[in-house]
């Protein structure tokens, strides 16, 4: 009997009590595939898909992920999605999750609803110094780490996966909107980044200006709330618009499968500094708690 991790992209499974032999094939299959010698990755992945164990769910998984890119075999979305509900279905948790429960442009929805939350509470923050009250210090700095953290941990990769589907269907000046919309993000990061540090600053070494922070603080959620206004309204639009079913349902498979132990602790801290704010700043978490 073995442990063993696997991940190649697409899901991560511990293959406990799976036979030593079933545990090899796709040990064989895995590093044939990442030196590129697709045709033995896909006999490998297609002897152990049908084993009905955890080395099975990895096996679909990947011959899901290989019929999405295309690898070694004809791309086709609709085979791929069959691999990956198989492997859903068979126990892959984290996937049967998102996948079947939140289609991806709804989980990038209501992430975008809780930054929308964020930044209002945020606002109402910053009016209240800016007509002369003192900082709370824990309140914004919750808001300013959930803000510069979040979306770099969990959505952007989702996000991005989907820009990426789009713009290898969008050509020339048509994929100009979604390249103008993915060089948003980093200066967006930077821009929360350098606000959190100046807050920080002010409340232990440098006094900066009150209209400073004032002018720091509403960039960021102008920033913020114009790059998630331009998603909700025309990229992911859009995206319904081009993307068939199957390939946004690989989309959530990959990015919902690769998520390993220690980040699923870490987003269920997130969702509790969420939840922290929103009681300490009255602002109405949604419906169903989100
Ligand atoms: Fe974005
Ligand atoms: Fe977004």
């Amino acid at each position: 009997m073995r442990k063993l991790l696997i991940v190649l992209g697409v899901c991560v499974a511990v293959t406990v009590g799976s036979s030593s032999v079933a545990v090899a094939g796709l040990e064989e299959g895995f590093a044939a595939y990442k030196r590129g010698d697709y045709a033995t990755a896909l006999k490998e992945f297609r002897a152990l898909a049908s084993e009905g164990d955890a080395v099975a769910t990895v096996a679909q998984a990947n011959l899901g992920m290989m019929y999405e890119n295309g690898h070694g075999v004809t791309q086709d979305y609709k085979e791929a999605a069959n691999w990956y509900r198989k492997a859903a279905e068979q126990g892959c948790a984290r996937s049967v999750r998102r996948q079947t429960m939140e289609p991806v442009i709804n989980t990038l929805h209501d992430q975008h609803q809780r930054m929308f939350r964020l930044l209002d509470a945020l606002e109402s923050e910053i009016d209240a110094f800016d007509t002369g009250n003192a900082l709370d210090f824990y309140i914004i700095d919750g808001i300013l780490e959930y803000i510069e953290t979040y979306p770099d941990r969990f959505h952007r990769p989702t996000e991005s996966s989907v820009y990426q589907a789009m713009r290898r269907r969008l050509a020339g000046a048509e994929a100009a909107p979604i390249e103008r919309i993915e060089s948003e993000h980093g200066g967006l990061g930077a821009a929360v980044r350098a606000l959190r540090n100046a807050v920080d600053a002010n409340t232990r070494t440098v006094m900066f200006p009150r209209a400073f922070l004032v002018k720091k603080a509403r960039d960021v959620i102008h920033g913020f709330r114009r790059h998630m206004t331009t998603e909700e309204e025309r990229i992911f639009p859009l995206a319904r618009e081009i993307l068939s079913a199957e390939e946004l349902e690989g989309i959530a498979f990959r990015n919902g499968g690769a998520l390993a132990d220690d980040e699923e602790e870490e987003e269920q801290r997130f969702d509790t500094l969420y939840r922290t704010i929103g009681r300490q700043v009255e602002i109405g978490l949604g419906a169903s708690g989100t």
